[in-house]
């Protein structure tokens, strides 16, 4: 039994973890984050760990495992919740738990977790409580005018002041300061919050003044907040800092409104700011996030991607807007994102265009949105001009990104429109790219996964599978041989299993380890599609067997050899010996 497991033991009772275990089903719970689909017996989906355009990740419902065979990423509902949301294991079964209603009691986790838990769960709280304080001063008759005043000339409608639980900070340097007094919360937590800051005696509001916006998370949490100054008084926007709850670099806007518009539509919006996103929302354009002062991050378009596999960035027209852009485009392509870029008219931004055309009239300009590529082109072209100085200046900013393009046809497609547009020959743009790949090359390392030989795999694969099996040989020494450790250690857990009369499936076993290297290990060998018979199981011990031996002979006469050179009588003829009860040991084994 792995080390981690007896330690999660004492916090977290053992039947517990398995009722979630069995309560849970993997497919309903990944589907939450994955965008997946039914391929076979299995599910398949972009994987939410590496970057791809081709969906290697795959969930079995069978097996209750997941693995992706593109980073080798694997395990059960379990590590899938841990490595998703940054998670400790007892972290996740009470994730989990709380999803299936499963209730776990407290005193059963350590005391710093208990600590780390109950914060998060108090600042959720309090934000909670927050946006409820904001959103009755937005209704109220005297306090709440200035905020609905600046809310209907922004043209919010009651519907989406509502959905989004849209408030009003009052002025005033202490009203949220005493609002939780009264309640009787403790200040420093609303501090932690976000919402209040200390100062040398007391606290004041953050907020003040403002328009208010709660940032939810997925599960419609409130994790943070913004603000609008309701005049040009700077700063014009006012967030929350990070919290043990709000993390700026993970979380998007609106998010929670959009999943399921994304997932119908295939495709998301992403815009900068709040506004832009409601007004978006007022004519019915549900499927768009926010980035909220933040540029955007790979975690980003690794949460976005479980919703929907194409994004379109929406940018104003302005230096500003393209600049951003183009710092986006090699995190597109380095997630492999398939991404638009829609560049609003001249001196428009989202909120105001889609108030002057309309729904529909976004939605047409949102349809012509370049991608990647055609964005660059369109946008070196016009930077540079045609002359003859202009073209060369265009290849040259462009080698770069059609060198980068993984896929052949794709890049071979935008060759020749570029050759094209700029009516110059392609070979001379590939000529190019060439040369600047060439330059490249030494920095590009492949990196494989490997878990150690195929025929070490086969092996332990096999035992997983049909465990029966290993009483027809001698398992034990088979696998103490096995030079790839994680093999090793899965096969001795298979082994400790069996011996035991338990159950050996990948789930069991992936439930019994914290380590990630060896449940990469186990969720890909589950995933290996075999069917066992006996006789060829019996065939592959042997196959290995004889490669054993056959390495175990080469390294005895390398140490004979040596001990010739050095001249060491007695461990010469030890070795010699060894060779000859080797050489017994074949005769007998035949
Ligand atoms: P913009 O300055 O483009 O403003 O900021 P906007 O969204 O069009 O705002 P309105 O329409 O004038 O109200 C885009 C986003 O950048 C963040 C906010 O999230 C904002 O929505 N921002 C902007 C800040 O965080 N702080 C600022 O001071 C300004
Ligand atoms: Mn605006």
């Amino acid at each position: 039994m792995s080390k981690g497991a007896s330690v999660l033991a004492g916090f977290i009772p053992e039947d517990k973890i398995s009722d979630i275990r069995n309560s849970s089903d993997i497919v309903d719970v990944i589907s939450e984050y994955v965008a997946l689909k039914k391929a076979g017996k299995n599910f398949s989906g972009l994987c939410p760990f590496h970057a791809e355009k081709l969906p290697s990740f795959t969930v079995s419902p069978e097996k209750q495992i997941f693995h992706c065979f593109g980073c080798g990423q694997g395990g059960n509902a379990f590590t899938f919740v841990m490595q998703y949301h940054n998670l400790s294991f007892p972290e996740s079964v009470r994730f989990l738990a709380q999803k299936y209603g499963i209730e776990i009691p407290a005193r059963q986790m350590s005391a710093a977790q208990k600590r780390k838990l109950e914060e998060k769960e108090r600042l959720l709280k309090i934000n909670q409580a927050a946006a409820e304080y904001f959103k009755e001063v937005l209704s109220d008759s005297t306090l709440g005018k200035p905020g609905r005043d600046y809310f209907s000339r922004r043209q919010m409608t009651p519907q989406i002041i509502d959905r989004f639980m849209l408030g009003h900070a009052p002025g005033g340097w202490n009203n949220l300061v005493r609002y939780f007094s009264k309640k009787g919360v403790p200040l420093d937590d609303v501090e932690k919050a976000g919402l209040v800051i200390a100062r040398k005696i007391g606290y004041y509001d953050r907020f003040r003044d403002r328009a208010i916006f709660p940032i939810f998370d997925i599960h419609e949490r409130v994790v943070g907040f913004g603000g609008r100054s309701l005049d040009e008084s700077l700063p014009k926007y006012l967030n929350s800092p990070e919290t043990p709850v709000y993390h700026k670099s993970r979380t998007l806007y609106g998010l929670h409104a959009a999943k399921g518009a994304c997932r119908q539509s295939g495709s998301v919006l992403i815009v900068e700011g709040y506004f832009d996103l409601l007004a978006l929302h007022c004519h019915g354009m549900t499927n768009v996030v926010a980035t909220l002062g933040t540029a955007l991050t790979k975690e980003h378009l690794r949460v976005l991607k479980g919703y929907a596999e194409q994004v379109v960035l929406v940018f104003d027209s302005d230096e500003a807007g393209m600049k951003a852009a183009e710092r986006s485009l090699a995190l597109f392509m380095a997630e492999k994102t398939d991404a638009r870029i829609m560049i609003l008219p001249e001196g428009k931004d989202p909120d105001s265009f889609v108030f002057e055309v309309g729904g529909e009239g976004f939605r047409q300009v949102a349809e012509q949105a370049l991608g990647i590529m055609g964005f660059l082109m369109a946008s070196a072209i016009k930077k540079y001009g045609l002359s003859l100085e202009g073209k060369v200046r265009i290849v040259e900013a462009l080698t770069g990104p059609l060198g980068s393009l993984a896929d052949g046809v794709s890049r071979a497609v935008y060759v020749r429109d570029l050759a094209e547009r700029l009516d110059i020959d392609e070979s001379a743009i590939l000529e190019q790219i060439r040369t600047s790949a060439d330059k490249n090359k030494k920095s590009v390392s492949a990196v494989k996964h490997r878990h150690g030989s195929k025929l070490e795999e086969t092996i332990v694969a096999m035992m997983l599978q049909y465990p029966e099996i290993s009483s027809s040989f001698n398992a034990q020494e088979i696998v103490e041989s096995l030079e790839t450790t994680a093999l090793k250690n899965v096969g001795r857990m298979i082994l400790d299993r069996v011996r035991a009369n338990k159950a050996v499936t990948g789930a069991d076993l992936i439930a019994q380890t914290q380590d990630a290297q060896i449940r990469k290990v186990i969720s890909s060998l589950s995933f290996e599609e075999m069917s066992w018979d006996r006789d060829s199981c019996l065939k592959i011990v042997a196959q290995y067997q004889a490669s054993l031996r056959k390495q175990q002979e080469k390294l005895l006469l390398r140490k004979i050899r040596e001990a010739e050179k050095s001249n060491n009588e007695t461990l010469l003829h030890e070795l010699l010996t060894e060779k000859q009860r080797q050489a017994q040991h074949r005769v007998n084994a035949l």
